[in-house]
């Protein structure tokens, strides 16, 4: 059985764990904090619970769960067949992570990292056989959307790269591939273009997110209102991407006005704190309107 180490086991890290183990993966799910692994785990338990009461799994969902281990360090990437980050988004930290992925795992592993907004080739700095990372962006949650933007970084090889097409395939997702290495790629940078201007609209008083919502639902055809994604990202995860854009030059996408900070520092992070824009009961269903 092909082994993938998951750095990370927040929001995105934990679905990628959950799809790679329901597409018959081993894994093996990293994060520093213990609770966040055993957090992560119960999440996949009860998520391939709900998939298989629905009839879509094609095995008892505990042998679906059974494929994954959790760890609290990078050590067993060494015999990992992919390595995947999804770990905070911000630069150091991926840095750091993929400096000690160098040291550890052989020369020929492929290296992918998550990230929302930092070209791969920045990240790839940290190894010295570059050609073995390139960019998997998979979209939250990851076990309900289909997507996957698979990136090649300046250095990144063709062989990884067609390496990359052909993995996403096996978790039953569709690729896109991001042919050069921008911040925030290509769904980011048109979503941030539009949220931008949502949050400004909503900031002054404008409009409310659900009438924004219902709105891009009903005008434009979006199954999910920005509003809605963005609690579901959650909204400090959209803070630090926000703050990357601006640094690596893509500010023109991102919101000047200060909304989401102050959410965050209330809180308020999305579905993941039981508020956001919306109010979510403790099982993460919407109970109120927007505020
Ligand atoms: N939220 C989204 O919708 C979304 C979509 C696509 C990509 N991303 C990207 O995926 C990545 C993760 O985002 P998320 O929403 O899952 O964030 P999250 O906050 O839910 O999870 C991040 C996890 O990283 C862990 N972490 C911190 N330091 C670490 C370390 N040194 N080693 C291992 N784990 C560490 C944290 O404990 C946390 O559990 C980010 O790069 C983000 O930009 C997010």
């Amino acid at each position: 059985m092909k082994k993938i180490f998951v750095v990370g086991a927040g929001f995105m890290g934990s679905g990628i764990a959950q799809v790679c183990a329901q597409a018959g993966y081993g894994v093996v799910l990293m994060d520093v904090d213990r609770q966040v692994l055993d957090k992560a785990l119960a999440g996949i338990r009860w998520s391939t619970g709900k998939l298989s009461s629905k009839g879509l799994l094609n095995e008892p969902h505990e042998t679906i769960v059974q494929r994954i281990i959790t760890v609290t360090d990078l050590k067993k990437s060494a015999t990992a067949d992919w390595v995947i980050e999804a770990a905070l988004e911000n630069e150091n930290l991926k840095l750091e992570i993929f400096r000690e992925l160098d040291r550890l795992t052989p020369a020929r592993t492929p290296l992918a990292t998550n990230t929302s907004s930092i070209p791969i080739t920045r990240i790839a700095r940290a190894i010295r056989h570059s050609e073995r990372v390139l960019g998997l962006h998979f979209f939250g949650p990851v076990p309900f959307m289909g997507l996957v933007e698979v990136v090649r970084g300046e250095k990144t090889s063709s062989e990884i790269f067609d390496k990359g097409v052909y993995f996403v395939r096996s978790l039953g997702k569709t690729p896109v591939k991001v042919r050069k290495d921008i911040p925030g790629f290509v769904m980011n940078r048109i979503f941030s273009a539009a949220f931008k201007e949502c949050v400004e609209l909503v900031s002054e008083g404008v409009v409310s997110p659900a009438d924004i919502d219902l709105g891009m639902r009903l005008g434009y055809g979006w199954n999910v209102g920005p509003f809605e994604i963005a609690d579901n990202a959650g909204l400090d995860t959209f803070v630090r991407v926000n703050e990357s854009m601006r640094t690596l030059g893509a500010d023109h996408l991102v919101t000047r006005c200060d909304l989401l900070q102050h959410m965050v520092q209330e809180g308020r992070l999305g579905k993941k704190t039981g508020e956001g824009f919306y109010r979510y009961t403790k099982d993460g269903k919407k109970i109120k309107d927007a505020h």
